[in-house]
C-alpha cells in the first residue's frame, strides 16, 4: 500500500485520461493520494476530486508562482474551503520559488509568512515548496513558528543538515523522481539519512517522472519506483518503505482509516 503525498490531477495535462489515471493509481497500489493545490481554481478542483475519489485527499493554498495574481481576500477564501471540506487535510503548496522567479520575491514571501499563519489558524499541516531559497525558507518558517503545525518540505533538494534542522522542527521530508535520476547525489545522502519516521515518497505528478519513464507524463502509480530506489538505498525492502511512508503521511495528515 502506497501513499502519493503530492500530486496535481487538477493539471491539464490529465484533461484527456484523467479518472483512468487516477484508477490506474489505485489498482496498482496507491491506496491514498493528496492532490496538492496552487491558486484558488486549483484548490476548488482538488476538493472536486476529493468529493469524487474516496482515497484522494485535497491540500489548498496559492503557490509562489502565483501569488502575484491574487489578492488578499483569496486567505478567507482557502479558510473556507477548509473550513467546509472534511478532506481537505493541509495548506498548500505554498513557498519560496527563487529559481523561477514567477512572482516578485517580496510578495512570495509575504503570501508563505500569510499562509503559515492561517494553516496554524485552521491547525493544518503545511506542504513546502522551497526552490532555491532555502535560507529564507527556513526564516520564515522559524519566524512564523510553523513547526506548531509541522508539515513537509516537498520534493526536497536540500542538504543533509537542513534536514536535520528541519526534522528538528517538526517537519518531514518528501522524496520525490529524482532520487531515481542517473546523476543524483545529494537526494540519495538525504534518502539514506531521514529518519524512519519522517520519510514520505511523492510524485508531483505529471511532473518529476522517475526513471524509466524520465521524459514522459507522470502518475501516482510510478511512485512505487521512488519507494524501490529508497529501499535499495537504505538495504531494505520496498514494502517496508511503502508501510512507513504511508504510516507517517496517514499522521501528518490525521487520517484515521483503519489500514
Ligand atoms: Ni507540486
Amino acid at each position: 500500500m502506497l501513499f502519493d503525498t503530492h500530486a496535481h490531477y487538477d493539471d491539464k495535462k490529465f484533461s484527456e485520461d484523467r479518472d483512468e489515471a487516477i484508477e490506474r493509481a489505485y489498482k496498482s497500489g496507491v491506496k491514498y493520494i493528496l492532490n496538492v493545490s496552487y491558486d484558488l481554481k486549483s484548490s476548488s478542483e482538488s476538493i472536486l476530486l476529493s468529493d469524487k475519489f474516496d482515497f484522494i485527499y485535497a491540500a489548498v493554498g496559492i503557490h509562489p508562482h502565483d501569488v502575484a495574481a491574487v489578492d488578499d481576500s483569496a486567505v478567507s477564501t482557502l479558510e473556507e474551503y477548509a473550513l467546509n471540506n472534511k478532506k481537505v487535510v493541509a495548506i498548500g503548496e505554498i513557498g519560496l520559488d527563487y529559481y523561477y522567479d514567477n512572482s516578485p520575491r517580496e510578495l512570495q514571501r509575504y503570501w508563505f509568512a500569510r499562509q503559515i499563519r492561517l494553516a496554524k489558524k485552521l491547525g493544518l499541516p503545511i506542504i513546502i515548496h522551497d526552490r532555491d531559497a532555502h535560507e529564507d525558507t527556513f526564516n520564515i518558517v522559524r519566524e512564523e513558528e510553523a513547526g506548531e503545525v509541522g508539515g513537509v518540505f516537498h520534493c526536497y533538494s536540500g542538504s543533509v543538515e537542513m534536514a536535520k534542522e528541519l526534522i528538528k522542527n517538526n517537519f518531514y521530508i518528501a522524496i520525490g523522481g529524482a532520487v531515481t535520476f542517473k546523476n543524483a547525489r545529494k537526494v540519495v545522502d538525504v534518502a539514506a539519512f531521514i529518519p524512519d519516521d519522517r520519510l514520505l515518497i511523492e510524485t508531483d505528478c505529471p511532473y518529476m517522472t522517475p526513471e524509466p519513464f524520465r521524459g514522459k507524463r507522470n502518475e501516482s502509480s510510478y511512485v512505487r519506483l521512488v519507494a524501490e530506489k529508497i529501499a535499495r538505498i537504505r538495504g531494505v525492502t520496498t514494502e517496508y518503505i511503502a508501510r512507513i511512508t504511508t504510516e507517517n503521511a496517514k499522521k501528518l495528515f490525521k487520517i484515521y482509516t483503519p489500514d
